[in-house]
């Protein structure tokens, strides 16, 4: 018998990437799709020479056929990051609804499994801490970064109507911010940029007093949590993150310390709509998956750190190599 066929959308991306590292690993044929707007096939390059493995160029908001069995679909395609989906928005919007009713669609006629790439951002800037699954969050649709969080809560509601009246096997997580080697150093998320900072001898920039909290994942404690939700049974949202919640400016501190830079942390105007605070209750991943976060933030910054500064100086000078307008619709 063949081996068992999975399809990773957002496959050239951060999280997508090491989804086809994983796959790979546990014995699986792994067809990655991407249409390369955020992600870069540096990221996957290393496993082209793997029978088991199949690169698709595809936009995921237009049909999608895949030829042969599938038994699972993780649906990973997405702008993820807050300067991403402000430059393309309709995009953003466009592959959280188009691109996951292609996927589902995908899904039932070939009888897979699909688990899709939710977010904390459903729960917009929350007025509940820390963030339950039952909180229905408190999102402005109309503010900038309603793009992304109202594609992702469309995304929730369509899945769980094809779950409901089409029987279609669904899971949903709900990523809270996770971090590791192969995000972009330019891609406007806090820990890149201020490593990025760091690295290229610049003040590191945060946003208003610093006292707005975040927690950071590890990607391989991510990888798993993702792995145990798709193999179990529950098709209701499951958060996975860190619980261990810091300051921004606590954060910057950290970057210092672990960089030895000696620029200064200089402050900026917070961003519209930039949540307060963000920590994930765990409990339900932990009950039902047997899953907790393993990597402390030292231990996977340090690793993280090492793949920064393993960058060549160009890409560490880069602004933004990518060219959105090509892809603007
Ligand atoms: N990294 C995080 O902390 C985080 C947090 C919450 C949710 N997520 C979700 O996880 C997923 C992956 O995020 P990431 O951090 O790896 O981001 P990323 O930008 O590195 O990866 C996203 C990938 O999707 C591809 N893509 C985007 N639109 C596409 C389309 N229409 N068709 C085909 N491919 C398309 C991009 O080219 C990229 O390779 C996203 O759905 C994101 O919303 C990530």
């Amino acid at each position: 018998m063949g081996k068992e066929r999975i399809l990773v959308t957002g496959g050239a991306g951060f999280l997508g990437s090491h989804l086809c590292d994983r796959f790979l690993k546990e014995g699986f044929h792994v067809i990655a799709m991407d249409n390369l707007i955020t992600g870069d096939l540096r990221n996957i390059e290393h496993l082209f020479k793997s029978p088991a493995f199949e690169f698709y160029h595809h936009d995921v908001s237009k049909y999608v056929h895949i030829p042969g069995e599938l038994k699972y679909i993780l649906h990973f395609a997405s702008p993820a990051s807050p300067i991403d989906y402000l430059k393309i928005p309709i995009q953003t919007l466009k592959v959280g609804s188009l691109g996951t009713h292609n996927l589902l669609g995908l899904a039932r006629a070939k009888k897979a499994r699909i688990l899709v790439a939710s977010t904390s951002e459903v729960y917009g800037d929350p007025l509940v801490h820390p963030q339950v699954e039952e909180y229905y969050g408190n999102v402005n649709p109309i503010g900038p970064r309603g793009v992304y969080d109202e594609a992702k809560r469309f995304q929730e509601a369509i899945t769980m109507a094809y779950h409901t009246y089409h029987n279609v096997e669904t899971r949903i997580i709900r990523i809270f911010n996770t971090y590791g080697p192969r995000m972009r150093l330019n891609d406007g998320r806090v820990l890149p940029a201020f490593i990025g900072q760091a690295l290229r001898g610049e003040d590191l920039t945060v946003f208003g007093d610093g006292s707005q909290t975040r927690s950071f994942c590890y990607v391989s404690d991510q990888v798993e949590g993702i792995y145990r939700l798709l193999m179990s049974d529950y098709p209701l949202p499951v958060n996975i993150g860190n619980p261990d919640e810091i300051t921004i400016l606590e954060f910057a501190e950290e970057i210092v310390k672990l960089t030895g830079t000696s620029q200064k942390i200089i402050f900026n105007p917070l961003p519209k709509d930039d949540p307060k605070q963000r920590q994930p209750n765990t409990t339900k991943a932990k009950s039902l998956l047997g899953w907790e976060a393993k990597v402390s933030r030292s231990e996977g910054l340090k690793i993280t750190y090492e793949y920064f500064k393993s960058l060549p100086q160009d890409v560490l000078f880069q602004r933004d190599h990518k060219n959105f307008e090509s892809y603007i619709r």
